[in-house]
């Protein structure tokens, strides 16, 4: 029996959970990625903004002969309106400075040069500002616009720039955030509906049928639908709907064979009794009864052999094979008698098994399969009478990549044309008189319980049959 059948997962495991954690992975990665640029250049555009009040005071400078002579409040007032402490303006090896009255020159300060403009650079300073606590000095350093060689650095504290900065972070984070929680949702809804929904119904109709598939209720009704799930759901339904009819005639049949395995055990247990009653005959001195008796003797014993075969075939293919390791050379030897191969006054009998290899396999079944084939030989070479050469039978083995292949091979006529047309379909190949044409439908039905073939293999000369194992049966 297969596995037990596995429960559902509920709406919020399997399939959905994947979807909607990959969903809210991908996007959140995505934010992380253009976030770094964004923040970058926001930081830029926020210096530059400073950087212009410098440009306007070099303006001025440029204007102006004497620094000196500019009244303290006017430059106060230009540097205030940038929140600048101090605006140094440096051209043709001189430098002139114009600060805030009174302020002191800082300590601890961090350069932003706006004339190196590489994406590295600028991400690089974004993060220094970010992750630098409060309260550093800014020193913002530009061309001056007009003349080439004009420098304008603008010094400033940095907190409000790492104030404006954070903010601006949470708002990216939050507006991610947001994005994300919509695209889950309507990535789950849309995916809940198209995909998932069916594919629950599809499963769960599976995990019910499978409990009780001669249920004809639990065939799946399918739904329209063109495209891959409506294909999958037509072809599940035709599926149990062919699964249904097959099981209801196996049933039909399996009870027919019931009644014909009672019928035929009653048949053979009449037979048995008349078997007696007819050798009790043939003692009588009656010479008409001395004639007739032989061949009524031999009909009565086809007749139980018959009913004896059917009863195995029904008994011997609902059991699956107990392995255990087997000495294939004694199995043939014992196989070989059991065929009534030893002694035989006219058929040699050769057994080319090497000593010691061991294969791990059911050795009753196996044995049966051996005895079905060296039976088949020994009455194939016992009907041709005439034959030129004596009569032989070998069992020899050999190996391919991946195979254990031991072959049962006879010179006699070879298979009739009638055997070979219905090779190992039961009751249908003999073309023997007394056969029943069960032993290589049994014997081919055995093999291939064990992973393996039973294959005839066409030969000039006689009748051959290879019996082929996968290699990893083999134990030595
Ligand atoms: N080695 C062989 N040489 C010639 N013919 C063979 C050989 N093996 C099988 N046959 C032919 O194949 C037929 C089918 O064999 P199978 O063993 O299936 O049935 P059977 O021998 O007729 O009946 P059962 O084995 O059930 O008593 C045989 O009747 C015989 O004609
Ligand atoms: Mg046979």
């Amino acid at each position: 029996m297969a596995a037990e059948p596995r429960a559902m997962p509920g709406p919020f495991s399997g399939l959905s959970v994947k979807l909607i954690t990959i969903i809210v992975a991908v996007i959140l990665t995505a934010g992380i990625v253009i976030y770094l640029p964004l923040v970058a250049n926001y930081r830029d555009s926020w210096l530059a903004d400073r950087l212009r009040i410098g440009i306007v005071a070099a303006r001025v400078l440029d204007a102006v002969p004497d620094v000196m002579a500019l009244p303290q409040t006017l430059t106060d007032r230009l540097l205030n309106s940038a929140g600048a402490k101090a605006i140094v303006y440096r051209r043709g090896g001189q430098s002139q400075l114009l600060s805030v009255e009174g302020v002191e020159m800082p300590k601890e300060v961090v350069t932003a040069d706006m004339r190196l403009d590489d994406p590295v650079t600028r991400i690089l300073g974004a993060l220094d500002t970010l992750f630098a606590g409060n309260g550093r000095t800014l020193r913002i350093v530009g061309d001056s616009d007009g003349s080439a060689d004009g420098v304008v650095e603008v010094l400033m504290s940095e907190t409000p720039l790492r104030l404006g900065m954070l903010a601006y972070s949470r708002n990216i984070a939050l507006l991610s955030l947001i994005i994300a929680a919509i695209t889950a949702i309507a990535l789950y809804v849309f995916v809940s509906r198209t995909f998932i929904a069916p594919i629950r119904r599809i499963t769960a109709n599976m995990v019910a049928y499978r409990q009780a598939p001669e249920n004809a209720n639990l065939i799946i009704a399918p739904e329209p639908r063109k495209d891959e799930v409506g294909i999958a759901e037509r072809e599940l339904a035709a599926m149990q709907t062919d699964l249904f009819t097959m099981l209801r005639q196996r049933r039909h049949l399996a009870d027919l064979g019931l009644a014909v395995a009672k019928i035929n055990h009653d048949l053979r247990n009449t037979l048995t009794s008349a078997q007696l009653l007819s050798d009790q005959v043939a003692t009588l001195d009656d010479p008409k009864v001395q004639r007739l008796a032989p061949r009524l003797v031999t009909t009565l014993d086809k007749a139980i052999g018959f009913a004896q075969s059917v009863l195995d075939y029904g008994r011997q293919s609902a059991t699956p094979p107990k392995p255990g390791p087997v000495d294939m050379r004694l199995l043939v030897e014992e196989s070989g008698i059991e065929a009534g191969l030893m002694g035989h006054p006219d058929v040699r009998f050769s057994n080319g098994i090497p000593d010691g290899l061991v294969i791990n396999a059911d050795a009753d079944q196996l044995g049966r399969v051996l005895v079905n084939l060296l039976k088949n030989a020994r009455q194939a070479l016992e009907a041709n009478t005439g034959a030129s050469h004596p009569p032989e039978i070998t069992v020899t083995f050999s190996e391919a990549p991946d195979e254990l292949i031991f072959t049962v091979a006879d010179n006699g006529p070879g298979l009739p044309p009638r055997a070979k047309e219905n090779l190992f379909i039961a009751f249908e190949g003999s073309a023997r008189a007394g056969g029943t044409g069960l032993g290589l439908a049994i014997a081919r039905e055995l093999v291939e319980a064990h992973g393996g073939k039973l294959l005839f293999v066409d030969q000039p000369q006689g009748a051959r049959f290879d019996i082929i194992l996968p290699a990893t049966a083999r134990l030595s």
